[in-house]
């Protein structure tokens, strides 16, 4: 197995079968489907995001491509049922650091709710400018 999918497996396995950090667990988010916060939210992963995961979150940023494991295809998981409000906002806010991949941590750099922003507009389906 690509050792990207077994970096991939570790995070979905730790998360199954322990849980996410305390500060994390039952955490539930914000704004769903806020149209003002999915705008903010849109603009936060441009900043923070696209240049790994893509605009539209298909793993394909032009910084994340010399990266093992690649960037996560966002815009896939952000559909499947791993995709729990606390998982997504453990991975977003500790990052890869402990599975030792490039994924930063974001919780220094972004307030919860602006995380959760991010997640909702993660979750409307990303940029409205999306290829048809
Ligand atoms: C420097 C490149 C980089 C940036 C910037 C970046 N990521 Fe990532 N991200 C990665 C990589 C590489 C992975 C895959 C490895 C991993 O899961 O840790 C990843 C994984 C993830 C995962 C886990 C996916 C899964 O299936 O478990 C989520 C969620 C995520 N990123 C969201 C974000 C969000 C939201 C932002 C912006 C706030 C962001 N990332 C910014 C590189 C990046």
């Amino acid at each position: 197995m690509p050792k990207g999918m077994q970096v991939l497996l570790l995070r979905h396995w730790t998360y199954v079968n322990h849980a996410v950090p305390e500060a994390y667990q039952n955490a539930r988010s914000k704004f769903q489907g806020d149209s003002v916060a999915i705008l903010e939210g849109g603009q936060l992963y441009n900043q923070h995001c696209t240049s790994c995961h893509g605009a539209n979150g298909l793993g394909n940023g032009i910084a994340g491509k010399s990266f093992m494991p690649s960037p996560a295809l966002l815009s896939y998981m952000i559909k499947q049922p791993i995709s729990a409000d606390e998982y997504l906002l453990w991975a977003i806010a500790d990052g890869g650091v402990q599975f030792q991949t490039s994924m930063p941590a974001f919780k220094d750099k972004l307030a919860r709710d602006e995380i959760w922003k991010v997640i909702a507009y993660m979750r409307a389906g990303f940029s409205k400018k999306k290829a048809k």
